[in-house]
């Protein structure tokens, strides 16, 4: 049996900046709000299509593992803002990257999609019917947000990282991993009209609702995610107090406190971007860990315990034992095209189009009170 070690990673992060005051000038909220509720202040929106962000980031991810596209036998990439359903996306990026010999595989579990993938990836590393697999999670999601609900537009941004996985034979990489949902609150994160369903073939077509009781996923995400933590770090036989770095999902700073204070975590040891990203969705695991890397936080050889929750509900966690190498092998020279366009100007189109829907219906609300 054999353990998939992580031996390359990357992440991309598109230019474009939209601050918590630029919300402001077109939505009833401010920067005050956003960063006591949320601990928020800035998110990225992406001027190119998602498999452009995947693309940078697993190049950068190939050169750290100094890994030839062309040895790849797996590409998996969890979205649930993928540039198209057919062909997948893992196709697009497939191709763009020179890997014929990779299956390509999409996965969506929203939040949890990198953890839900590490898990997968596992397993088929362990029975050694893949030997060199490329993970990439990430998100183009502010295209997709409803620019006039103020509750779920301040929470996301656009970002991408990846992960190559190699077999080991030293106890390196997912040691544990737990992965469930708790559908019977599903509806607590819905986004309508974001689907084949019949309701999507109403009068409301393409104008996407993002439906969540935020305070329901916030009681939920700090419980599950916390008790999954405990059953990795059982199953692991390792004690919180050895663990190093914890790289949690990032949707909410004052979720992350919570985590931390439920598992006898010290917030030094939390990595914590969301006031910088915001909920990037896929994304967040990936690029901390990263960061965190890059920052010199994870040493060889260290426990990192990582959680996440999502639409679905779904929940996850995992702890890693990080190898002894924690820089790159070699680095890559891909970027995004230059960005000419500020946040706001990238999103005026949708914030219109939703601006005018509102108008639409509070007319229409008036008009039908004063029958
Ligand atoms: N600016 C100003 N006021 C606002 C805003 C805003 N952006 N959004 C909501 N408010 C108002 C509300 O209307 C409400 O006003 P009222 O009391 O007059 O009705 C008031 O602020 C309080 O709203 P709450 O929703 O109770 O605020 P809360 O403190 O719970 O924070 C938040 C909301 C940030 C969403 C929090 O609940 C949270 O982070 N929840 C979990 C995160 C989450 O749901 N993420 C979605 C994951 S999506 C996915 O996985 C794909």
């Amino acid at each position: 049996m054999y353990h998939a070690e992580i031996t390359g990673w990357g992440m991309c992060v598109p230019p474009a900046r939209l601050t918590n005051h630029d919300l402001a000038t077109f939505l009833d909220t401010s920067d005050e709000w956003i960063v006591s509720r949320s601990g928020i202040r800035e998110r990225r929106v992406s001027h190119v299509n998602f498999s452009e962000l995947g693309l940078v980031s697993a190049r950068r991810a190939l050169a750290a593992a100094d890994v030839d596209p062309a040895d790849l036998d797996l590409i998996m990439l969890a979205s649930l803002t993928n540039d198209s359903y057919c062909p997948n996306t893992a196709s697009i990026i497939q191709d763009e990257l020179g890997a014929p010999r990779a299956g390509a595989l999409d996965i969506n579990t929203a939040c949890t999609g990198f953890l839900y993938g590490m898990h997968l990836c596992r397993g088929l590393i362990a029975t050694g019917q893949h030997k060199k697999i490329l993970l990439i999670g990430g998100e183009f999601i502010t295209h997709y947000l409803n620019w006039s609900q103020r509750s779920s537009a301040i929470l996301f941004g656009d970002a991408c990282g990846a992960v190559v996985l190699e077999p080991s034979e030293k106890p390196v990489g997912l040691l544990a991993s737990r992965i469930g949902c708790e559908a019977d609150a599903k509806e607590a994160i819905q986004i309508t009209n974001f689907g084949s369903a019949y309701e999507r073939l109403t009068d409301d077509f393409l104008y996407v609702k993002w439906n969540f009781d935020g305070r329901e996923v916030f009681k939920r995400a700090v419980k599950s995610m916390a008790q999954a933590c405990v059953d990795v770090l059982d199953e692991a036989g390792v004690d919180i107090s050895e663990v190093a770095v914890v790289v949690p999902h990032q949707a909410n700073k004052r979720i992350l406190d919570a985590l931390a204070a439920r598992i006898g975590v010290p917030e030094e040891k939390v990595i914590i971007n969301v006031d910088r990203y915001g909920n990037t969705s896929a994304g967040t695991i990936p690029v901390a860990l990263v960061e965190a890397l890059e920052e010199g936080r994870i040493k060889p050889g260290d426990y990192v315990l990582s959680a996440a929750f999502g639409g679905g509900l779904t929940w996850a966690a995992g702890l890693f034992r990080w190898g002894d190498r924690v820089t790159p092998l070699k680095t890559s020279d891909a970027e995004l095209p230059p960005c000419d366009k500020t946040a706001l100007e990238l999103l005026a189109p949708h914030i219109k189009r939703y601006q005018e829907y509102a108008e639409r219906e509070k007319a229409t609300e008036i008009r039908e009170q004063s029958c």
